[in-house]
């Protein structure tokens, strides 16, 4: 028997595989965007934030450690880093290019800031200057003080 989807039905399916694609779009690093300002390559280098597009490969030692957003959650030894489930709890990504970036800046903001003894503060989080061109500052705020409390 045939059954058609109803608008709705169609619509829900739609939205959940867009879902489906941001969240996947948001587990890649970004190539070459530290040039336009967007910092959407956004890594570690021995822990703090670097954007490695913009970092000589003869500047690194063989003792440089180096995490991408693809092996944040090993630095946990979870399936996910607290901060990427914040992300997903929170529901910040819309079209997902940027939030690697901002993932990666966050974690090393909370982890300096922590290293420091403090809570973050608001100009802390002024002092990020990853983009976001879709302008979901607001979510990945909410996101990051959700994400430092479980770090
Ligand atoms: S979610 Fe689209 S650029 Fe940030």
């Amino acid at each position: 028997m045939h059954r058609r989807r109803t608008r709705a039905a169609r619509r829900l399916a739609a939205r959940h595989r867009r879902g489906q694609v941001r969240r996947d779009r948001a587990a890649r690093t970004r190539r070459g965007r530290a040039a336009d300002g967007a910092k959407a390559c956004t890594s570690h280098l021995n822990g703090k934030a670097v954007n490695p597009c913009a970092v000589p490969v003869g500047d690194l030692r063989p003792t440089d450690e180096v995490t991408t957003i693809e092996g944040l959650a090993d630095t946990v030894d979870e399936d996910l880093h607290p901060m990427q489930q914040a992300w997903l709890d929170h529901d910040v990504v819309q079209c997902g290019y940027c939030q690697p970036g901002q993932i990666m800046a966050a974690v090393a903001l909370v982890r300096r800031v922590a290293a420091e003894g403090r809570e973050i503060t608001d100009d802390d989080l002024d002092g990020l200057r990853n983009i976001c061109r879709c302008g979901t500052y607001v979510r990945i705020r909410e996101a990051i003080r959700a994400g430092a409390e479980q770090m």
